[in-house]
């Protein structure tokens, strides 16, 4: 079985997923956060960028009977695109999918290109999933995810970050675990690398 057939399996969706080879994201990585999900039952779950991921998150999400999937996305096409495959596998309950353009935010002197978070609810996070912005964007693209959202980080919880392998990726965690404390790191060997830190604040 294919290892996108065997999520959709997995997880007794009735239609195929709507895969887009080369930018959702890879079925062992959605496997990681299935997984993750299913056994930890997070209540506020946090994505940076929307697609195959909020599926898979919603669809845990329901069959926990708890949790709710706060999605970032810069693109108002793939905002909407993701809107619509939620209704279709009738898991729009479960998410908001903010449209987020990307705006300056400057950490340690350096300017990004990040996400608005004004219409992100102020709730505690539980789980963070980091599979954007594009790398193709700029230098380091996903770098502010955890020090803009850390304040928001629930005392103990997980971030998954996606496409580790990469040397920018590395570079990012290193940053991070420089910039905070209480955060022990985990390397996963998926095919584009998955990152997953640790948090706990108390
Ligand atoms: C790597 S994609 C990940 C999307 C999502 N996490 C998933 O698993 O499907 C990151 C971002 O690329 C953008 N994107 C998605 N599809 C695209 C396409 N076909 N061409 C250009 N950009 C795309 C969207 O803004 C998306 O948030």
């Amino acid at each position: 079985m294919q290892a996108y057939e065997q999520l959709q399996y997995d997880l007794e969706l009735k239609s195929k997923l709507p895969v887009t080879p080369d930018w959702s994201a890879a079925a062992d990585f959605l496997m990681l956060i299935k997984e993750y999900c299913l056994n930890e039952k997070p209540v506020n779950i946090v994505e940076c960028s929307s697609g195959l991921t909020t599926i898979i998150l919603t669809r845990c999400c329901q069959l926990n009977e708890c949790g709710r999937v706060y999605s970032l996305e810069n693109g108002k096409q793939y905002q909407l695109q993701t809107l619509q495959n939620l209704k279709a596998f009738q898991l729009e309950n479960y998410a908001d999918t903010i449209y987020a353009p990307l705006e300056e935010v400057v950490i340690n002197n350096l300017s990004y290109d990040w996400y608005k978070t004004d219409d992100l609810p102020n709730v505690k996070i539980d789980m963070l999933v980091i599979d954007g912005p594009p790398g193709l964007i700029q230098k380091h693209s996903r770098m502010p995810a955890l020090p803009v959202l850390f304040e928001h980080m629930a005392d103990i919880s997980t971030v998954f970050l996606d496409d580790a392998a990469r040397n920018e990726e590395k570079a990012i965690v290193d940053m991070w675990l420089g910039l905070h404390t209480g955060i022990s790191h985990e390397y996963i060997e998926t095919e584009r690398g998955c990152s997953v830190l640790r948090i706990n604040k108390t």
